[in-house]
C-alpha cells in the first residue's frame, strides 16, 4: 500500500522533483507536501517550481542549512500527519588534496548528517508522523567505507563524509523511531542524471556507468518503499541493485551485479 501523504524535503528538481510527480500520481497531488528553498512569489526561478502537478502542497522557504528548518516544515505541515517522509536534499562540492574547502564541508555535513536529525526529530515530537511512517533519507554509495577503493583514491571528502556520517544518524535514529512504530532506511537511489552529477563532471560516465534519469529511479524507490518495515529499518539499501554503484563488482563480485534490486549496501 502506497502512503496516504508523503512528504518530499528537497523537491525542486532532480530525484526530489521526481519524486513529487510518482507520488501525486499514486496518492494524488493534493496528499503530497513538497518543501522548496525558495519563496515562489518573489523568486526569479519561480518558474522551476511550477513543473509540481497541480494541487502539490508546497511548503516554502526550507533551507535545510538552516537551524529551524525542522519547525518550519511542521509549520507548513499544518497539522497533516505524514506517513512517508523522503530527506533528498543534498549537494556534491568535489574536493582534492590540496584544494578541501571548509565552508562546502560545513555545508554538506549540515545538509546531509545534521539536519536530518533535526527534521526528525521536529516531526516525531510534534507528532507529524502517522503511526506506521516511515522515513527515507537519500544518502549514497559514497557514504559507504567498504565501497571505497584504492583505485577510486582519496579526495571527496565532505562529500564522503557527510554521506557516511547520513547512514550513521539515520542508523541511530532507527532505534528511537523503533518504539514509536516508524521506519527508517537510507538509500542509494542509484546513478542519477542530474545537476548534481552533471556540475560535478560526471555526464561523461553517464552511459559506462548506468546512470539514469531521475524519473526512472523514482520507480524502484516508490517499490522499496512499500518493502520498508521496522524488520529491515535502519539498514543501508539500493532500490535498484548494483546498477550505478561504480565499485560494486571489484567490491562486493561479479554475482552481485546480475540480481535485481533492492540490495543492501555494506557501511
Ligand atoms: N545524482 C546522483 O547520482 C546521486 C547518487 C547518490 C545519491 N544522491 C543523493 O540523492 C539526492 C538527490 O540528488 P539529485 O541528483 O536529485 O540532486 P539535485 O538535482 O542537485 O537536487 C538537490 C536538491 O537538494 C536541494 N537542496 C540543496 N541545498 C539545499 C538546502 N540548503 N536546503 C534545502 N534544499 C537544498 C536542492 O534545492 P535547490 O534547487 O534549492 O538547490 C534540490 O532540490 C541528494 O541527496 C544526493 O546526494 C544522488
Amino acid at each position: 500500500m502506497p502512503p496516504q501523504t508523503a512528504l518530499i524535503i528537497g523537491a525542486s528538481k532532480g530525484l526530489g522533483l521526481a519524486l513529487v510527480k510518482k507520488y501525486s500520481s499514486l496518492i494524488g497531488p493534493s496528499n503530497v507536501f513538497a518543501t522548496v528553498r525558495s519563496t515562489v512569489s518573489d523568486d526569479p526561478n519561480a518558474e522551476e517550481i511550477k513543473p509540481f502537478p497541480e494541487g502539490v502542497r508546497v511548503i516554502e522557504d526550507i533551507d535545510v542549512s538552516e537551524k529551524d528548518c525542522g519547525e518550519k516544515i511542521v509549520e507548513g505541515l499544518q497539522g497533516a500527519a505524514v506517513g512517508l517522509v523522503v530527506y533528498v536534499s543534498g549537494v556534491l562540492k568535489p574536493e582534492e588534496m590540496g584544494k578541501a574547502n571548509w565552508d562546502d564541508e560545513i555545508m554538506m555535513y549540515t545538509i546531509c548528517s545534521i539536519a536530518p536529525v533535526f527534521v526528525v526529530q521536529s516531526l516525531l515530537m510534534s507528532s507529524s508522523l502517522a503511526p506506521d511512517a516511515k522515513i527515507i533519507l537519500l544518502t549514497s554509495e559514497a557514504g559507504s567505507i567498504t565501497l571505497r577503493t584504492e583505485g577510486e583514491g582519496g579526495g571527496m571528502y565532505g562529500h564522503h563524509g557527510c554521506k557516511a556520517a547520513g547512514n550513521m544518524v539515520g542508523h541511530l535514529l532507527s532505534y528511537d523511531l523503533k518504539e514509536r512504530g516508524v521506519s527508517i532506511a537510507m538509500i542509494h537511489p542509484g546513478f542519477l542524471k542530474t545537476e548534481m552529477t552533471k556540475n560535478a563532471g560526471m555526464e561523461e560516465f553517464y552511459d559506462k556507468m548506468g546512470a539514469v534519469t531521475p524519473d526512472e529511479a523514482a520507480g524502484p524507490f516508490a517499490e522499496f518503499a512499500e518493502k520498508l518495515n521496522l524488520e529491515i529499518s535502519g539498514r543501508f539499501w539500493a532500490p535498484m541493485g548494483a546498477r550505478g554503484i561504480g565499485n560494486a563488482e571489484e567490491v562486493l563480485g561479479k554475482e552481485v551485479t546480475k540480481k535485481p534490486g533492492p540490495l543492501e549496501l555494506p557501511w
